[in-house]
Parts: C-alpha cells; sequence; structure tokens
C-alpha cells in the first residue's frame, strides 16, 4: 500500500484529497494497490472536512514515518515548502508538488538529491495547471531540439484580460473573482506582475534547452499597465492581448521573458480565453505542437499532481526520469538589448498636427499599421530591438509599447 502526505490543505491540497477519494477505483484499477492518505499537514485545523483526523502539525511526524512512501508538497511559497521536500527526499521519500517557485528557483538541487536517493522529485502540476506539458517535453518530444516555446502560463491574468476586454469588467473586480475562484496566488502581485509566468517559463525552458535561469534574471513585465483602449487598438488591427512567457535559443544562448503581446489571430494562442491556459512549442522533426488546458484551479491542478503519485507507485520510483538541467552561467544567457521583434507603440496624438502615417514613419521608422481613435494613435513597426524601443517610449509622451508574437 501507497502511503501519502499532502503539505497543505489549501485549494490544490484539498483537492489532491478530493481527487485521491473521489476516484480512489480507477486510481487502485490502474495500480493494483491501495493509495492511502495517513497525514495531512497543515496549521490549521478543519474540523467540518472529512479529512479532519488526518491533519496534523508537526512535519517530524512525516518525516519520521517509514510507512510514508510520498510527500505531496501543496504548501506554496518558497519555505518552508523547499526545506520540507528536501528533507523528504534527503529521507528517501519520493515528493510530488504544484510549487513552481520551489521548482523554478531549487529544482536543480531537488532533482540532484532525488536521483542520488533514488527516489522521485516530480512536478508535472507546476507548469500549466492540468495540462500535461513536463511529460510531454521530456518522453514525448524527446527526439526533438526544441527551438521556441510561447506560453499563456497564467490563469488568473488571462481570466482578467478576457473579462476585462469581453465583459468590460474593472480589473480590481475580476482579480477578486479570480481569487474567488481558487486561481490566484496567496499575493495575486505574482500573478498580475507576471512572476507566476516567469517561474513557468523557466521550469520549461530548463527542461527543454538544459539549463535553470533564475526567474529574478529574466525580463518580466505583468499586465497591470495594460489598458482597454490599448486592447481596443490591437483588436481593430486584428491582434488580441496576451500574457506570453517566451524561450528560445538565440546563438545558442537560452533568452527567456514575460510580457504582454499581441497575437495576431492566426495563432492559436490568441483564442485562448479565460482560465485556460496554452503552450506552443516548436521542436526541429515535430514542427508545432500545442498543449490546451486549465491553467489553474482546484481539480485540474489536482488532476496532474495525482499523475505524478500514480506514476511513482505504479512504478516504484523508476517513474519518469526528467532531464537533468544545470544552473545557467551568464555565458548561457542572451543579451536581452538586442532581443528584436515587431513593436505596437500607442501614445497620445499630437493636440496640434494631423498626424500621418508618413510623419509616424519618421518617429518610427517602417511602419506596418497605423491606426487613431479618439485622442490615441498606434502604430505597427518593422521589428526592432530592445534598446531601440527603449529609446522610443522615452521620447513620446504618454507612450505604452508592447512586443508582438
Ligand atoms: N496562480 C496561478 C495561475 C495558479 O493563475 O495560473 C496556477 O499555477
Amino acid at each position: 500500500m501507497a502511503k501519502i502526505a499532502i503539505l497543505g490543505f489549501g485549494v490544490v491540497g484539498s483537492g489532491v484529497a478530493e481527487v485521491l477519494t473521489q476516484n480512489k477505483n480507477i486510481i487502485e484499477d490502474k495500480l493494483s494497490e491501495e493509495v492511502e492518505i495517513k497525514y495531512i499537514l497543515d496549521l490549521r485545523e478543519f474540523p467540518d472536512s472529512p479529512f479532519s483526523d488526518l491533519v496534523i502539525h508537526d512535519f517530524n511526524t512525516i518525516l519520521n514515518d517509514p510507512e510514508v512512501n510520498i510527500v505531496a508538497e501543496m504548501m506554496g511559497g518558497s519555505h518552508p515548502a523547499y526545506d520540507f521536500s528536501k528533507a523528504a527526499l534527503l529521507a528517501g521519500k519520493s515528493v510530488v508538488t504544484s510549487n513552481k517557485e520551489v521548482v523554478a528557483n531549487f529544482g536543480t538541487e531537488l532533482l540532484s538529491i532525488a536521483k542520488e536517493k533514488g527516489v522521485a522529485y516530480l512536478f508535472e502540476a507546476s507548469v500549466g495547471g492540468g495540462i500535461p506539458i513536463i511529460r510531454p517535453i521530456c518522453n514525448d518530444l524527446s527526439s526533438n531540439n526544441i527551438r521556441e516555446i510561447n506560453g499563456i502560463l497564467n490563469g488568473t491574468t488571462n481570466y482578467i484580460l478576457t473579462k476585462m476586454t469581453t465583459e468590460g469588467i474593472d480589473f480590481d473586480t475580476v482579480l477578486k473573482d479570480a481569487q474567488d475562484k481558487g486561481y490566484a496566488e496567496r499575493n495575486p502581485a505574482a500573478d498580475v506582475e507576471g512572476l507566476d509566468a516567469a517561474r513557468k517559463i523557466v521550469i520549461l525552458a530548463a527542461l527543454a534547452f538544459g539549463k535553470a535561469i533564475s526567474p529574478s534574471d529574466i525580463h518580466v513585465e505583468g499586465i497591470t499597465n495594460i489598458t482597454t483602449e490599448d486592447v481596443e487598438l490591437a483588436g481593430k488591427l486584428g491582434y488580441s492581448v496576451k500574457l506570453i512567457g517566451h524561450s528560445r535559443l538565440e546563438g545558442g544562448k537560452i533568452l527567456a521573458m514575460v510580457s504582454p503581446r499581441l497575437i495576431p489571430a492566426s495563432n492559436p494562442l490568441s483564442s485562448i480565453s479565460d482560465v485556460f491556459n496554452g503552450i506552443l512549442l516548436n521542436g526541429d522533426m515535430v514542427g508545432n505542437v500545442m498543449f490546451y488546458g486549465p491553467g489553474a484551479g482546484k481539480l485540474p491542478t489536482a488532476s496532474a499532481v495525482c499523475a505524478d503519485i500514480v506514476d511513482i507507485v505504479a512504478h516504484k520510483n523508476d517513474s519518469i526520469k526528467l532531464p537533468e538541467f544545470s544552473l545557467a552561467a551568464d555565458t548561457d544567457v542572451a543579451d536581452f538589448d538586442e532581443y528584436t521583434c515587431k513593436r505596437f507603440f500607442t501614445f497620445d496624438k499630437c493636440a496640434e498636427c494631423t498626424l500621418t502615417k508618413e510623419k509616424a514613419e519618421k518617429c518610427f521608422g517602417q511602419i506596418e499599421a497605423f491606426i487613431t481613435e479618439g485622442n490615441r494613435a498606434a502604430v505597427i513597426t518593422a521589428p526592432m530591438n530592445e534598446k531601440t524601443a527603449a529609446e522610443i517610449n522615452s521620447r513620446l509622451n504618454n507612450c505604452r509599447s508592447y512586443r508582438l508574437l
């Protein structure tokens, strides 16, 4: 019998207990073995929960219990989640997690400890909620050189952008709604300022390119500066605006970043709405493949966590082998200033003169599209690098700029 300890009985932790209970039969049929939740670690009591008898408050009870062979870390945050995961692995227990903060910052070390101890450290739920993405990268695409990853990796911000643009609901109201639905992080700044997506693109890049960049070392912009006016102007030119995690190899070096992007209607990411995530991967043999599904929420995320538990029980710690990755050195990381793409600039129209395409070209160089609406104007430029875009931004009054995908 496999005995599980769940660390953290919040949204995802309680979801894991629910999935393991509700789908007990189907899981155990597959395993020919019982899976039992032995402990639930949390600071709180849950007197009304059917799992209240399992709640404990001392991690050492789990650590010192040889019967517990799998620890499901659903605490969120770096500490004590990292410390408990490390201690569990060192004690010879496998660990599964949805905690992208820990995986992005400490994954290299924890994977190496797991390997040394002959146990598993699995994190399918850390990226894309319920979407299978870690296994496909490591297994199904293993004969490819991954060339590029573009993903809508944060359910909360996609939900906010969708509701703001299609229903005109204001930012704070939609954010509260996303929190009530259990999509947002405990501190939702991590969602809306792009850090959650940064952690996820760093994890995908590490698996695809073999080097783990720290999330704090990549360019990250969230959605707080996006205005409905800009989204409307982009829409008129045929683009939707999404928060995109992007990573690729540039001359053998890894580029990774998170920012709002204009997505053309021809790109399948453009139609992904609400809490859904989508990850578009390009491999040199397979071409483009897209992974789509619920990117956050209790049961979808728990579904992915439980897949890792089933894998470990089924294969007795000889579960999926995640490729090893090492910490990226400065020389592994591409120069962000040189990153080049088309740009969408929106800015105040000059009150005294009529803005024409020719005048806009003097400021922006070659332009692909030009639109004015109310007191705003917008252009789509030819590709330019980050340095040039920053210079233009600083020259113009009330100018905002977005990258195109
Ligand atoms: N806050 C995260 C999101 C949860 O909204 O995507 C899933 O990782």
